[in-house]
């Protein structure tokens, strides 16, 4: 009698090994839809890998997003015949294997034997030999691909790019398609940035102040924020030097009133909060009732104190304005995220250019309706993480063209390309994420 197959028992998850993990990851993002940060966190709940499996997936998962399309044109170059639908996991398994080959250090023989066992393991068994007989020609004869950093960007963005920065559209391909530094906003009501350096560096966490933001540090490789002193006492928070920049900008001081429109999971509300000593009125105004409960944990964490409110704040307040209208307004408003791209590369699979003009409408219409509820004489700052001028700089020239008591502030900041209406930084160009920034006065 033939020996009894092991049945897997019913419910039990299947372990994954690293590779395998990643392609159905991938698969997930590109062909699914799913984001990038829910299809991990999803994976490391039902499959508990160990430190060191989590961050090579995740090395994985971000790389072969990156580089997705220069990994398809190089899979074409191997295969006799593109992959069958029904079997696209063993198309994204190859690509893991190919950006192992090409852009990780790993040894040959571990990417082969690892990447053809992801194989079995995702029940694709007849494919291990396609799979390895691609990889070994790859590694015999590795393909050439021209422009891969283009070659990774859809069409469209490529277009928009080149159309909007002629000059710099290939430098902010190249650093969408890096890996971001981790940037941490220390808390300064706890501690001033060089005792929290020291702390850092108690613990050999090797770390620089951030010469672009009052209170950034830069850390030489990323951690866990587990690894980070203090952080769940609130001693610092993680967040790029660009989104620093916005309390800064608009200037918040304690025992103003401040209304931060979109406001979840709330790093500018809390650092707005900070540089206010946590003293005065903080109304804090997002559409999305999951997003406020990350708002609310974030403000616990640091032991900060808004006002949440789940709310459309592009229409007629719900909440109470405060008589005379807020002393300071942030607008960090809803945008196709194309700033960001180095640190959520699924954006590039799952941006369309026809979402830019229903995001344009939600912008103007926030700008619009939240213009009335400045003091006189308050500031008003309208920010993106876009670098498309559609979402930036065209909405806030329309808006000051026909807003007669809104004028143009200067931002005194020696980082961004200073435009008419605002500041602009730029992947690659500004050591930060792109954010454009509009500071705007009621006069
Ligand atoms: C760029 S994110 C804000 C990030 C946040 N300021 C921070 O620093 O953590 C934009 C936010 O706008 C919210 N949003 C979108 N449309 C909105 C609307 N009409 N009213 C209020 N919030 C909105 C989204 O839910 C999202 O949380």
């Amino acid at each position: 009698m033939p020996p009894k197959q092991q049945q897997q028992p019913k419910n039990q998850v299947r372990k994954l090994n690293s590779r395998a993990a990643a392609a159905k990851i991938c698969w997930e993002i590109v062909d699914q839809g799913r984001s990038l940060d829910t299809a991990l966190a999803d994976h490391v709940e039902q499959q508990q890998p160990s430190p060191s499996d989590k961050g090579f997936t995740q090395e994985l998962v971000y790389g072969v997003c990156r580089w997705y399309g220069e990994l398809n044109l190089v899979a074409k170059k191997y295969l006799r015949s593109p992959i069958r639908k029904k079997d696209r996991l063993v198309h994204f398994l190859l690509l893991v294997g190919f950006y192992q080959l090409r852009h990780l250090n790993t040894a040959d023989h571990a990417v082969l034997a690892e990447t053809v066992q992801g194989c079995k393991q995702l029940n694709k068994v007849w494919a291990k030999q396609l799979v390895n007989g691609c990889l070994r020609n790859h590694l015999r004869n590795p393909a050439e691909v021209a422009d891969a950093v283009s070659a990774s960007h859809p069409e469209w963005l490529q277009k928009e790019l080149a159309h909007a920065w002629p000059n710099h559209a290939l430098a902010v391909m190249h650093a969408n398609n890096q890996r971001p530094p981790m940037c941490l906003r220390t808390n300064q009501m706890i501690q001033t940035r060089d005792a929290y350096l020291e702390l850092l560096n108690n613990e050999t966490i090797d770390a620089v102040a951030d010469p672009h933001s009052m209170h950034g540090i830069i850390l030489q490789t990323p951690r866990a924020v587990g690894d980070l002193p203090r952080f769940f006492e609130g001693s610092c928070s993680v967040q790029d030097t660009a989104a620093q920049l916005a309390a800064t900008i608009l200037d918040v001081q304690p025992h103003q009133a401040v209304l931060d429109a979109c406001a979840a999971p709330g790093g500018k509300t809390a650092h707005m909060l900070e540089c206010m000593n946590n003293k005065g009125t903080m109304h804090a105004l997002d559409i999305s009732e999951k997003r406020c409960e990350q708002l609310n944990t974030t403000l616990k964490r640091l032991n900060l104190n808004a006002d949440i409110h789940v709310t459309d704040a592009s229409l007629k307040p719900n909440w109470l304005v405060p008589t005379g209208g807020y002393d300071r307004i942030l607008i960090d408003a809803p945008c196709s995220g194309l700033g960001v791209i180095r640190r959520h590369p699924d954006i590039k699979h799952h941006r369309r250019l026809s979402d830019i003009e229903k995001l344009n409408e939600v912008q103007a219409r926030l700008l619009n309706n939240l213009w009335p509820h400045l003091a006189q004489g308050g500031l008003m700052l309208y920010m993106t993480c876009s670098i498309l001028p559609s979402e930036n700089e065209h909405q806030i020239r329309k808006f000051v063209t026909k807003t007669d008591n809104a004028q143009i502030q200067m931002i005194k900041h020696s980082m961004g390309l200073k435009l008419e209406c605002g500041l602009q930084t730029l992947p690659g160009l500004h050591a930060m994420d792109g954010f454009y920034y509009s500071l705007i006065k009621k006069v």
